[in-house]
This record gives structure tokens, C-alpha cells and sequence, in this order.
């Protein structure tokens, strides 16, 4: 420990060492037409639940609320005693209000020429027929349905229908093996598990219905399979097994819409989380919808008679669940559904999509944008992208780097960029820019939207003064928020409300800028303490990022005999850049000299690759275990397990120290 420095009250709770001091104005006229300006600051500031009061009155309930929040730390409920259809507020009304026609889904399967349009009474049929099937086989109000699709219009009709009678869905994403699958069905104890043959991924079909029979032997309680047909591949048929073309076609298009109470639960995803079994986080149905409607129309801005808008994530992560399905619907907008991958069957895949649909709102991750950048910028300058003038990021800490790319080379110096920050538990975005109103910086989340109260304290709960950086919390409830851990209140509260009393934490480190804004740091867990300076990879990373070689960057902290933790580097170089012998002691000298001596890495290692969650999160555990020379942790939860063999044969050789 570094001596105590006199006068000094507390330790630095994140030091803050990068400088940005670009910033990028609203475009004039999409301020002067914004669906939200600077006003609903002051109104949610005033009056707070009834900023929320407002925004669920955008929805139809069958029944109103009585009481707007009831708060018992940690359990809040928003909206007692109103009911509505979760279903019905995304499909029916719309239909009903003369607008049955307009297009809710452009889906684009991944081999070429496979597409469909689905309009909102389309919808509407899809989803009565796929409401009688699940009926028909037993599924009732409250039951488990657990999903496991790829990414096809079945895929959203299937969560609707649960929706529309009240039963609570569990979306596992495709790529997760049979043993995941499994325990996520136990856990939640469902009934009936709704799949497909395959999907399309990297120009082959992967079939999905061996991995789902390979789970269901293991869960008793599963009462029937219903498999769409996707790829037409063979399929071992089992005595649970139904079709879809069987079971749903058949179905009146006909559904009667019944209401549920606005805390019912609406589905159950579960997240992993950093130890331990993943959590089934629990969300409900008026809440949730108020806030993923609303925060889907003030943060792109939504225009629902003129955006095509497109979130590349998958439906089943909660980007997909919140922005993909529940917001955009409820809104009625127009979506683009992409079934493959960004390089299939060329790189320059998503901007043709831009191109083809005239896309006007892109919601994509930073590592997809990293990655893009690492492709390079002639690629998408070979598409017309000009329809684009909302571009949005999730998941990550974007690096400015990115977003100044992303800016230039996607949005045309136009098109405003509004970093999300919000998680699974959040259900829908809680920090981010208004495009209409915000003076974005790169990099920067920059304020809680109107009626979230968000704050960074120290590890004593006190707020950091402007310039400091600490702990993100969140002090009042929101009507998004996760009702709980699927069957353990305790973990709950001890996961969330047990570091700081009356607080949500969000394991997140954060600063807040001079100026009052906000930047996120990544995990606490991966913060290093060098010298007694708690320094967070995210800056390093960006540091690095900034650097023309570098495409991409990830750091961790090494036990050190004498700093405690070093910084080591993993670093991919741009397609053109040369692995040259100086190239370690460049790259240790231009983040020396962007963030200070404290942040300069001992190590720089060139790697091809780096592990990435299937979410596309860089998994530091096991570059920790690289660096401090261990035998690597557990990989199952990895995109491709062979990266860290090739990280690995880096090792020796690409060292440096000087
Ligand atoms: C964690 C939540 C939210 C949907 C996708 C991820 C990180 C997310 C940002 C952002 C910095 C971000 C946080 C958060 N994160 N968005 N804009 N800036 N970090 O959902 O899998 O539940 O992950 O993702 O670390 O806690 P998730």
C-alpha cells in the first residue's frame, strides 16, 4: 500500500486519466423535429412519477393503475391494479388504429434472396394462430416456455403468443450447448420448448433440434417440442416432437385478447453473470413495456411512420427482447430482422442491408463496430447509406475511436451516435444522449435519462465529486427494473442491494467528467490496482484503440512484485499495420503519453484474436490466466474456444519489456 498522503480524506476510487474533448452537436433539424427535447428533463425532475405516468399512458391498458409505485426495498411494483396486453399493445391496436398494412418486420435470412415482409396484420394473424397452438398444448397462464430459435419470424411470434396469454417465456440464445439449455429449462421448470431444425450461420445451415433433444432428456417436465421448419435438414423426430406447420397453421387466426395485471410476469432471460449459475432474470409486463416503448422513442427517436430501423443483436439477449421485439413494436415501427452473420456471404453484408431496406436508425454492439473498422473503411463506402441519421451503441464501453469511425464511415458526419448504457437487469436503456438534444462526447454514456436517478459514489455510498470516478449506482426504483432472480429473492438482494444500503449497484465502475457526465468503465471486477492507482481497462483499451495500428485492444492486471498489478496488454493490429520489433515499445509510448506513466503497460502482446463472450464481451479471466502464466479457466461460455490456443502460442515471443 502507498503511504497515506496527508490531507487526503479518501483514496481515489477509480483514478481518471483520459482527455476527450471532442464534442458533436444535435444536426439542427433533427433537434427542431425531436420527439423529446430538454424539457423532459426538468418535467421528470418536478415530478418524477408522473414523468413515468406519462410515458405508460403511451401505451393502452384495459385497465388504469390505482398506484403508480409501490416501493419495499428492494421489490418495487409500478402501476397496481391496471391490467393491459403486452401482445395487444404491440400488435392489435396498431391494426386496429387503420394501420394493419405497414410493414412491422422486414426479415433477411442469411442466404441470398431469402426474405420475407411481415405487416402488422400479418402479425396479428401469426400471432392468434401461434396463441391457439400453445393453448391447445397446454400451455396456460404463469406456465414456462422455453425458446430456443434462431433468428427467424417465428422467433418474435413465439414470444408474442406467450405474451398474449400470459405465459412467461425464457429465451435461450441458439448458440448455447445442450447443458446450458438444459439447466436454464430445470431451472425455471418449463413445459414446453419451442424450436426449429436450424438456422442459417456462415453460409451453412447449423442445425439446432440435435442440441435441443440433447436437453430434453434431461428435463422430464418438458411436455412437447414444437419445431419449426427452417432449414428442411432431417431431424430425428421424438414421441414430444410437433410441427409448427402442423400445429399452428391449423389454428383460427382469431385470439381473444385477455388482460393480465400489469405485474405479471412477462419472461424470464438469464444472464451469467461473473461466478456461479446464470441468474433467470425476471421482468414484468407494465413496466417494462412503459419504459422499453419509451426510451425506444426518445432515444432513436423514433418516427414510426418514416424510420426502418435495425438492431443487429440477437433476440435472445435482452437487446433483442427489449429493442428488437417489445419497444419497436409497441412504438408500431418498421424493423429489420437479420437472420446470419456480418461476413456472410461478404463483409460488406450489413450495409447492403442499410442499402436494400433504406434503414434509417442502426443499433449495433462496439465489437461489431471494432471489428468493422478492422475490415476497413472501403467497405462500407462502397454502399449508399444516406437514409441513416440515428446510429446507436450497446454492450460495451465504446472507445472514441470507434465512435468517431462509426460516425464518419456509417453515419456520414450526420448521423448522431447514442452510446446506451443500461443491462439485463435494467430491461431497457437507463444512461444515454438524446440525439436531439445532447452534445455528445466520444465515448461517453452522459446522462441518466429523464426519471432515472443515476449516481457514482465512492466505496463509503458517497457521491464523487465532478472529475472523480467510483462505483454506478442507481437510487430510485424504475419501472424496467428486474423483479428478482427467478426463484431467489436472497441472491437478489445480495447481487444488487447489498453493497450500498438503499442502492442498486450494477457492478459497473464509471466516472463523472467536469462537466457533470458520465463515462462507463467497464466491470469493477477487471479494475487493476497499479501502485495503488485503481486504473480501469476501459481507458487503456481506448488509449491503445487510438493508435492507427491498433484494431482492437484488451488489458488486465498481472500480479506484479512491484507495482502489485502491472498492465498487460492484447492487442490485434489493423489489417495493414506491420508487426514490427518496435511495435510494443511504440504502442507503451502513446499510452504513456495519452493517459500518463501510471497507465503504460509492462506487456504488449500482438494476438490475432481475442475471447469474446457470444455477446461479443472480451472475457479478461482468461487473459488474466494467459498473463499471470495459469492454465486457463473455464471456456465453455466462449464464442470459439480455439482462441485462446492461438493467444496462447503468442506467448513467448511477442513479449516486451524495456
Ligand atoms: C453490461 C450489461 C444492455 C444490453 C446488452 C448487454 C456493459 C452495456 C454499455 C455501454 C458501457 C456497457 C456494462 C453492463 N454495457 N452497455 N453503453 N457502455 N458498458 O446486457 O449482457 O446484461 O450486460 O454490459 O458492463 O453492466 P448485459
Amino acid at each position: 500500500m502507498a503511504p497515506e498522503t496527508p490531507g487526503r480524506e479518501t483514496q481515489e476510487t477509480l483514478s481518471n486519466l483520459l482527455r476527450e474533448t471532442r464534442r458533436f452537436a444535435p444536426p439542427a433539424d433533427l433537434a427542431a423535429a425531436a420527439n423529446v427535447t430538454a424539457d423532459a428533463y426538468d418535467e421528470a425532475a418536478n415530478d418524477r412519477l408522473g414523468f413515468w405516468e406519462r410515458a405508460a399512458d403511451r401505451l393502452s391498458w384495459g385497465q388504469r393503475w390505482e398506484t403508480t409505485l409501490e416501493w419495499n426495498p428492494p421489490f418495487a411494483k409500478w402501476f397496481l391494479g391496471g391490467t393491459l396486453n403486452v401482445a395487444y399493445n404491440c400488435v392489435d391496436r396498431h391494426v386496429e388504429a387503420g394501420r394493419g398494412d405497414k410493414v412491422a418486420y422486414y426479415w433477411e435470412g442469411e442466404p441470398d434472396g431469402d426474405s420475407r415482409t411481415l405487416t402488422y396484420s400479418d402479425l396479428l394473424r401469426e400471432v392468434g394462430k401461434a396463441a391457439n397452438a400453445l393453448t391447445e398444448l397446454g400451455v396456460g397462464k404463469g406456465d414456462r416456455v422455453a425458446i430456443y430459435m434462431p433468428m427467424i419470424p417465428e422467433l418474435p411470434i413465439a414470444m408474442l403468443a406467450c405474451a398474449r396469454i400470459g405465459a412467461i417465456h425464457s429465451v435461450v440464445f441458439g448458440g448455447f450447448s445442450a447443458s446450458a439449455l438444459s439447466g436454464r429449462i430445470q431451472d425455471a421448470d418449463a413445459k414446453l420448448v419451442i424450436t426449429a431444425d436450424g438456422g442459417y450461420r456462415r453460409g451453412a445451415p447449423s442445425a439446432l433440434k440435435p442440441t435441443v433433444d440433447e436437453a430434453v432428456a434431461l428435463c422430464p417436465g418438458i411436455e412437447h417440442v414444437l419445431v419449426v421448419r427452417r432449414t428442411g435438414e432431417d431431424v430425428q423426430v421424438t414421441d414430444k416432437d410437433v410441427w409448427w406447420h402442423d400445429v399452428v397453421e391449423r389454428q383460427s387466426e382469431r385470439h381473444e385478447v385477455v388482460q393480465h395485471d400489469a405485474e405479471d410476469p412477462l419472461y424470464i432471460l438469464y444472464t451469467s453473470g461473473t461466478t456461479g449459475k446464470p441468474k433467470g432474470i425476471l421482468h414484468t409486463t407494465g413496466g417494462y413495456l412503459t419504459q422499453v416503448a419509451w426510451t425506444h422513442h426518445a432515444v432513436f427517436d423514433l418516427k414510426p411512420e418514416s424510420d426502418v430501423y435495425w438492431c443487429t443483436a440477437d433476440i435472445g439477449w435482452v437487446t433483442g427482447h427489449s429493442y428488437i421485439v417489445y419497444g419497436p413494436l409497441a412504438n408500431g415501427a418498421t424493423s429489420v430482422i437479420y437472420e446470419g452473420t456480418p461476413d456472410t456471404p461478404h463483409k460488406g453484408r450489413f450495409w447492403e442491408i442499410v442499402q436494400k431496406y433504406g434503414v434509417t436508425i442502426l443499433y449495433t454492439a462496439p465489437t461489431a463496430i471494432r471489428t468493422f473498422m478492422k475490415w476497413g473503411d472501403d467497405i462500407p463506402a462502397k454502399y449508399d447509406m444516406a437514409t441513416l441519421r440515428v446510429l446507436g451503441s450497446v454492450g460495451e464501453p465504446i472507445n472514441p475511436e470507434a465512435y468517431v469511425w462509426y460516425r464518419e464511415h456509417i453515419g456520414g458526419n450526420r448521423s448522431p451516435v447514442v452510446d446506451t448504457w443500461w443491462q439485463t437487469e435494467t430491461g431497457a436503456i437507463m444512461i444515454s444522449p438524446l440525439p436531439g438534444v445532447t452534445s455528445a462526447k466520444p465515448g461517453a454514456a452522459m446522462r441518466p435519462l429523464p426519471g432515472v436517478i443515476a449516481d457514482v459514489v465512492d466505496d463509503q455510498a458517497k457521491s464523487v465529486p465532478d472529475g472523480g470516478g467510483g462505483f454506478l449506482v442507481i437510487r430510485e426504483p424504475w419501472p424496467s427494473m428486474l423483479r428478482g432472480i427467478w426463484g431467489d429473492d436472497k441472491r437478489y438482494t445480495d447481487t444488487y442491494w447489498s453493497r450500498f444500503d438503499g442502492m442498486y449497484f450494477a457492478g459497473d465502475g464509471a466516472k463523472r467528467d467536469q462537466d457533470g457526465d458520465l463515462w462507463l468503465l467497464g466491470r469493477v471486477d477487471d479494475v487493476m490496482l497499479v501502485s495503488g492507482h485503481n486504473i480501469s481497462t476501459t481507458e487503456v483499451e481506448s488509449a491503445l484503440v487510438s493508435h492507427p495500428k491498433v484494431a482492437e485492444a484488451a488489458v488486465v492486471g498481472a500480479t506484479d512484485p512491484i507495482t502489485g498489478q502491472a498492465i498487460v496488454a492484447f492487442v490485434i493490429l489493423r489489417g495493414s499495420a506491420e508487426e514490427g520489433a518496435d511495435i510494443a515499445k511504440e504502442l507503451r509510448g502513446h499510452v504513456s503519453t495519452a493517459l500518463g506513466p501510471i497507465a503504460k503497460p509492462r506487456q504488449i502482446l500482438v494476438v490475432p484474436e481475442l475471447p469474446k463472450t457470444r455477446s461479443g464481451k472480451i472475457m479478461r479471466r482468461l487473459l488474466r490466466d494467459v498473463a499471470e502464466n495459469r492454465s486457463i479457466g473455464d471456456v465453455t461460455t466462449l464464442a470459439d474456444s480455439s482462441v485462446m490456443s492461438l493467444i496462447s502460442e503468442k506467448l513467448p515471443s511477442a513479449s516486451s519489456e524495456d
